[in-house]
């Protein structure tokens, strides 16, 4: 019973320090200055693109390949919170990566977060 409470304890450490590397594994990846209100880009965070949109002054961050044919999402075209692919015209709510025809359909989203001017992004 006591290795019991003893491992419960381990698991419990460990899985808090895995939530504590996780909020470490913010990377900056552009300047809020550098990205207009309206506006899509593509940035890296490493080695990953990721389509970066502002929607007047709150900042959302997706995946870069569209899930219809992998389209390049950083070079679409942004209405509001929707964002549609260059290629065919798919279009994603970027708050929530939501297809607006098919909400079944979902993009990744990740955390963004925007410190001293930074725009960080956590994958
Ligand atoms: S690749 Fe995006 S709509 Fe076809």
């Amino acid at each position: 019973m006591r290795q019991d409470t003893a491992l419960a304890a381990r698991c419990k450490a460990a899985l808090l320090a895995s939530f504590a590397m996780g909020e470490g594994s913010f990377e900056a990846v552009a300047r809020v200055d550098d990205l207009r209100p309206g506006t899509v880009t593509t940035v890296y965070a490493g080695e990953t693109p990721v389509a970066l949109a502002r929607v007047g002054d709150e900042v959302y961050a997706v995946q870069h390949a569209c899930l219809h044919l992998k389209g390049p999402l950083g070079a679409g075209h942004l209405e509001g919170c929707v964002l549609s692919c260059p290629w065919h015209g798919w279009q994603y709510d970027v708050r929530t990566g939501e297809n607006e025809f098919d909400r079944a359909i979902r993009l990744r989203t990740y955390e963004v977060k925007v410190s001293d001017g930074e725009i960080l992004v956590a994958l």
